[in-house]
């Protein structure tokens, strides 16, 4: 017979290995007070990439952001991408002598800070790239080894937003101790400034960073770059939009208030979509609480552009205050032509739905209350979110006539 001292200490170990086996595996968020609702603004790559972007173009999109509607809406970081920084040449590795990085004088002849400056009297944040390797991907200076100088550099300059991409690492180089140590260097930067800077992974999703980045960033790019297009997927890894979604749908429970899954910045209004594409990527980036990052040409964007982009019904929907990533709830095959319903739980009780048809011809498509979590009984009220249309008060489901490659979105309230 077992003493009951053993018998005692056999259940303490199990009730340990119970605890640990219950407790909820979804890492803590970044507490850098940053982010609750998805980041929204504006970033240079998709439209002007390394060659377009300069000073003038950053100003020029800042004063219409401010004047259009976008600040008032929601878009508040600016964002320069990879470029700003002084190419590295035969003579210079992009850094003075003290390791300081430099800006690229002929783009940016006013300096950063006089820019960083200007965006903050707009009323309007200010965002910077970098990279964790040794170069960007475009070939500037990366931030390995100047972790703790870049990051006081960019305090010192004003920056509220900093995106640090996954080029041109050693081999073996973790990604969870690289952008902990700039987590950490950004925490230090800002303590004497008491300003804190929203940090944005961008390793494409290479190494889950849903699984880890909860505590070490604010927004993790969890797919490979949006490409503008429909349905592409490149030989180097870009996507289109189809194939992003399904990426990023099993990936809801890992976003919340402060910690969001990227699937990348918007094409919308960059030409290589029609409207009715363009506004089922916004709509379905708005259900997947994704950061809101315009990626065109804002001052010079046509009116459909425009009113895509600032649609408050569809923003209300991504900067809903409970913060939940939306989720496919039905789909009627496992094709990439199907027709699907996809859900996203609001703060009020309702939800956001969408019926998206990835197939080439018009199609009726129907939400049954059941799949959204509400009793069939339930009369709901209905608001569709793109002809801002209050719809009669219904039970039990709702159907539409979706165009290919279309949405239509409604807001549900119980
Ligand atoms: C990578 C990133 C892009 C962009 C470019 C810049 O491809 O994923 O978002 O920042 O680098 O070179």
């Amino acid at each position: 017979m077992q003493r009951s001292g053993s018998r005692n200490l056999q259940q303490w170990f199990l009730a340990l290995a119970f605890f640990f086996l219950i407790i909820p595996t979804t890492a803590h968020a970044l507490d850098n007070g940053l982010a609750r609702t998805p980041p929204m603004g504006w970033n240079s790559w998709n439209k002007f990439a390394c060659n377009g972007l300069n000073e003038k173009v950053v100003r020029e999109t800042a004063d219409t952001m401010a004047a259009n509607g976008m600040k008032d809406a929601g878009y508040q970081y600016v964002i320069l991408d990879d470029c700003w920084q002084s190419p590295i040449t035969a003579t210079s590795n992009g850094r003075d002598a003290e390791g300081n990085i430099i800006p690229d004088p002929e783009r940016f002849p006013s300096g950063i800070k006089a820019l960083a400056d200007y965006i903050h009297s707009k009323g309007l944040k200010f965002g910077i790239y970098t990279d964790v390797g040794t170069k960007t991907c475009a070939g500037r200076s990366g931030s390995i080894g100047h972790e703790y100088q870049d990051a006081r550099q960019y305090a010192a300059w004003g920056v509220d937003y900093l995106k640090e991409d996954w080029c041109n690492t050693l081999p073996g180089q973790s990604a969870e101790s690289s952008y902990t140590l700039m987590r950490d260097a950004l925490a230090a930067a800002t303590a004497s400034t008491g300003h804190p800077i929203l940090f944005s992974l961008c390793e494409w999703g290479s190494n889950k960073p849903w699984l880890w980045a909860g505590p070490v960033g604010n927004m993790w790019r969890a797919t490979p770059d949006i490409q503008d297009c429909w349905s592409c997927k490149r030989p180097w890894g870009g996507n289109g939009v189809s194939e992003i979604l399904d990426q990023l749908d099993p990936l809801y429970s890992y976003a919340g208030p402060g910690h969001w899954n990227d699937p990348d910045m918007l094409e919308v209004g960059n030409g290589g979509m029609t409207t009715e594409e363009y506004r089922t990527h916004f709509s379905m980036w708005a259900l997947l609480a994704a950061p809101l990052l315009a990626g065109n040409d804002i001052a010079n964007m046509s009116a459909d552009t425009r009113s895509i982009l600032l649609n408050k019904d569809v923003i209300a929907i991504d900067q809903d205050s409970k913060g939940i990533q939306g989720h496919r709830v039905y789909r009627s095959g496992d094709k990439s032509d199907d027709q699907e319903v996809w859900s996203k739980q609001l703060a009020d009780g309702g939800r956001a739905v969408i019926l998206l048809n990835r197939g080439s011809a018009p199609a009726s498509i129907t939400a049954h209350w059941t799949d959204l979590g509400y009793p069939e009984t339930l009369q709901a009220h209905l608001r569709n979110l793109w002809t801002h249309e209050d719809l009669a008060p219904t039970a039990g489901s709702y159907t539409a006539q979706v165009p290919s490659h279309g949405v239509v979105m409604v807001r549900i309230k119980p």
